[in-house]
């Protein structure tokens, strides 16, 4: 039969054929005859954890589509606020809509006193933002103990609007803090990107007045983090969020995630391995040392991607702009030559490996003057909307907890032996 997959229980005889939709075989139609066998699959290298109609994702041609819309179309002719409902929504908002959609989310940029007086300035005057941004947004549950009544709609987004009204001001607040410099209140007469630049860089002057084309590469940027189905990060979430935890702690768990190297942390472990690298000359040993096991080409490779990632495509153009207002980069060309070496040697053709969102980005960060250790909190901006839209997906899902099986690989039953026996 085309498009099934039998499978045959050869200690009972008994078969069963499952179909073959979009690639993939539902649980539900062989769990029946198979009681008690488990899929043996770490790190869900071949499991579908859920269904979405958030992103779709093509890792072989690189195509990325958040409700339908092309990466490309949206990066070009939309906004990050835009790009926020379209993905919570599932639509893109009417000029009314929008209208509305801007003004809740202006309303909601500020953040109560005593998160930032008495939480943030807490931490160690030396406190990595993104370790504080992950901690700052698990704390906004204790402000807000009515998001626990997750079955109510209006309640439910509310939430969703005061998360990301507040992650600028969360993460410009971090940064300050870590440089000592005062906290700036929002600026709400400014647009989503601008208001974020002004409380990141405003000193003494009345109104902070950001370059144009800048605001508009930073939120470029956030269309592009904005969303990347189930990412190590949205599983997160999505596991937490199964558990009925409020949309504060699950995305907290989000953004731990993100924090890793693995994952959002990648972009700061780009500059850093640029800097390493130092200069061309440089460059050949340092994909030898790569191809040895000794380090690893950070924003090279995905889990998904087997094609060169579209956003990295969309961010590699737009670099120039700003470089033709920051100056550029001076470590681009050592990250333009080690794209060209790496996609032409054998070791990365052969295993499918092209540069992803984060090798870029970190160039971009960087001249525009955010510091290192902003990079991934700048990730978890934009990352908010997408967390939360698949928050809602879940809880309208109504999908039961996530308890996944394990293969018990430990010691039989044994006897305890008294401390005074133990050799
Ligand atoms: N440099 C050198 N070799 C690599 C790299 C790399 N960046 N990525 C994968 N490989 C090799 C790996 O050694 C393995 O080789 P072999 O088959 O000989 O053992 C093969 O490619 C497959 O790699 P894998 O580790 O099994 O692939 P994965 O799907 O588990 O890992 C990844 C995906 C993104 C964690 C990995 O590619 C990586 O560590 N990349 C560098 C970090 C990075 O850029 N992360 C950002 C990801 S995109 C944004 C985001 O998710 O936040």
């Amino acid at each position: 039969m085309a498009d099934t997959i039998t499978i045959t229980d050869n200690r009972t005889g008994k078969s069963v054929d499952v179909p073959i939709v979009d690639g993939g075989i539902d649980a539900a139609a062989w769990r029946g005859l198979l009681p008690g066998i488990w899929f043996y699959d770490p790190a869900l290298m071949t499991t579908a954890y859920t269904a979405s109609s958030i992103t779709y994702l093509d890792g072989d041609i690189g195509i990325l589509r958040y409700r339908g819309y092309p990466i490309e179309q949206l990066a070009e002719k939309s906004t990050y606020l835009e790009v926020a409902y379209l993905l919570l929504h599932g639509e893109l908002p009417t000029p009314a809509e929008y209208d509305k959609w801007i003004t809740d989310i202006t309303y909601h940029t500020y953040i109560h006193e005593n998160m930032r007086k008495r939480f943030l300035e807490g931490f160690h005057y030396d406190a990595h933002p993104m370790g504080m941004l992950v901690s700052a947004v698990a704390a906004l549950s204790t402000f807000y103990a009515e998001a626990k009544d997750i079955d109510d709609p209006d309640i439910r987004m509310k939430q969703i609007v005061r998360l990301i009204a507040k992650m600028p001001t969360l993460a410009a607040a971090c940064h300050r803090f870590s440089v000592g410099m005062p906290f700036v209140y929002p600026d709400n007469s400014l647009s989503f990107a601008a208001n974020f630049l002004s409380m990141m860089w405003k000193v003494a002057e009345p109104r902070f007045e950001p370059d144009p084309v800048l605001v508009r590469a930073l939120d470029l940027l956030f269309i592009l983090h904005a969303d990347h189905e189930q990412n190590c990060g949205t599983t997160a979430l999505r596991t937490v969020g199964s558990a009925h935890a409020d949309p504060f702690s699950a995305c907290a768990a989000a953004a731990a995630a993100l924090y890793g190297p693995r994952h959002g942390g990648a972009n700061e472990a780009v500059i850093r391995m640029l800097t390493e690298i130092g200069s061309m000359d440089n460059i050949p040993a340092f994909i030898d040392e790569v191809k040895q096991g000794g380090e690893r080409l950070q924003g090279f490779g995905h889990r998904v991607y087997k094609n060169y990632d579209p956003r990295a495509r969309i961010i590699k153009k737009a670099a120039d702009e700003v470089f033709a207002v920051t100056g550029k980069n001076p470590l681009l060309d050592i990250a333009l030559k080690l794209e060209e070496v790496a996609l032409s040697d054998d070791y990365f053709i052969s295993r499918k490996l092209y540069p992803n969102v984060d090798f870029y980005s970190g160039l971009i960060y960087q001249a525009m003057g955010f510091p290192i250790e902003m990079f991934t909190v700048l990730f978890a901006i934009p990352r908010t909307a997408g967390w939360l839209a698949h928050w809602a997906e879940l809880l309208e899902q109504d999908q039961k907890i996530t308890r996944p099986r394990q293969l018990y690989i430990g010691e039989d039953a044994r006897d305890y032996v008294a401390l005074e026996n133990r050799r």
